[in-house]
């Protein structure tokens, strides 16, 4: 029997399987941080003693809901999960009046959502940089505080997130007084650089450097929306090659244009 219920902390080590086994980046702590930022929004199926499917949906400020994580174990998909799973979780949201739910879609799930009344919005990219010990001179720059960006990420974005930034460990990130931030962090199979928000592509150029200057020849992941002003141009400038396509999709809420000010997303699960 498939029983669908909230995902636990003592469910991540099975989740992080989840998304390990279909390539994707997260690591336990990526699962953990989705937990602390919304434990009511994190929901999965358990059958025959496992968890087979998963799906987060994390609440930013103000009315909007970022899912993600919608993931079938390779030997369950093809059941209905994923759909009684989201079906389930949409439910859960309405309950809760949210109004506007995004997502980012793989081609693998975009019939799914289409199904379930999200439209798509705009393209968004995933771009891989190969492991180098190439490392670009950097300047000196402010630490990153979630308190002094509050308003310009709030603004890029569409709604407040400082409860993710503060979870994403400010200590790691740096900032270039009142004109951009960036964070990183581990990922599986390559660090993340996001995210980063810059009120210009000098200033998104400044802040990759710095970023790229701490690696140790790590690879890097970076997803960003193409049509942002010259982002695509720097990614290919510092070796990055495109990856994976992706559709922002969204339920409810009207079309709100991407700003070019988001140099690089938190995370496909964040938004
Ligand atoms: C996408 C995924 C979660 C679907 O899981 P699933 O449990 O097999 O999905 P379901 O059986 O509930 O199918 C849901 C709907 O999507 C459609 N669908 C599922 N997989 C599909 C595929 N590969 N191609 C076309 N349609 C597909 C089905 O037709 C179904 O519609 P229906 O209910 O009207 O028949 C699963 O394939 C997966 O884990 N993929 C890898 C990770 C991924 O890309 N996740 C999506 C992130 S945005």
């Amino acid at each position: 029997m498939a029983e669908i219920r909230r995902l636990r902390e003592s469910d991540v080590p099975q989740a992080y399987e989840l998304s390990t086994i279909a390539g994707w980046n997260q690591t336990k702590a990526d699962w953990k941080r989705l937990l602390n930022l919304d434990p009511d929004g994190c929901f999965c199926v358990e059958q025959d003693g496992q968890v087979v499917t998963t799906t987060t949906a994390v609440r930013h400020g103000g009315d909007l809901v970022w899912i993600g994580m919608v993931l079938t174990r390779p030997e369950y998909r093809g059941r209905g999960l994923a759909r009684r799973l989201m079906v389930h979780a949409l439910e859960w949201l309405e309950s809760q009046d949210v109004s506007r739910s995004m997502l980012d879609a793989t081609e693998m799930g975009q019939p799914l959502y289409e199904k379930l009344g999200f439209v798509s919005d705009y393209p968004v990219e995933r771009w891989f940089r190969r492991a180098s010990d190439e490392k670009p001179d950097d300047s000196a720059m402010g630490a990153f505080d979630v308190k002094d960006w509050v308003k310009l990420d709030s603004a890029a974005f569409g709604a407040d997130r400082s409860r993710l930034l503060d979870l994403m460990d400010g200590g790691s990130g740096f900032a270039i007084e009142n004109q951009g931030y960036a964070l990183g962090r581990p990922g599986r199979i390559a660090s993340y650089f996001g995210p980063c928000v810059a009120v210009d592509v000098d200033v998104a150029r400044s802040l990759l450097v710095k970023f790229l200057a701490g690696l140790r020849g790590e690879a890097v992941i970076w997803d960003l929306i193409p049509a942002s002003p010259g982002i695509v141009h720097l990614a290919r400038a510092f070796g990055f090659d495109p990856m994976r396509h992706m559709v922002r999709m969204r339920r409810g809420g009207e079309y709100v244009p991407p700003s070019p000010r988001i140099v690089a997303m938190a995370g496909l699960e964040f938004g």
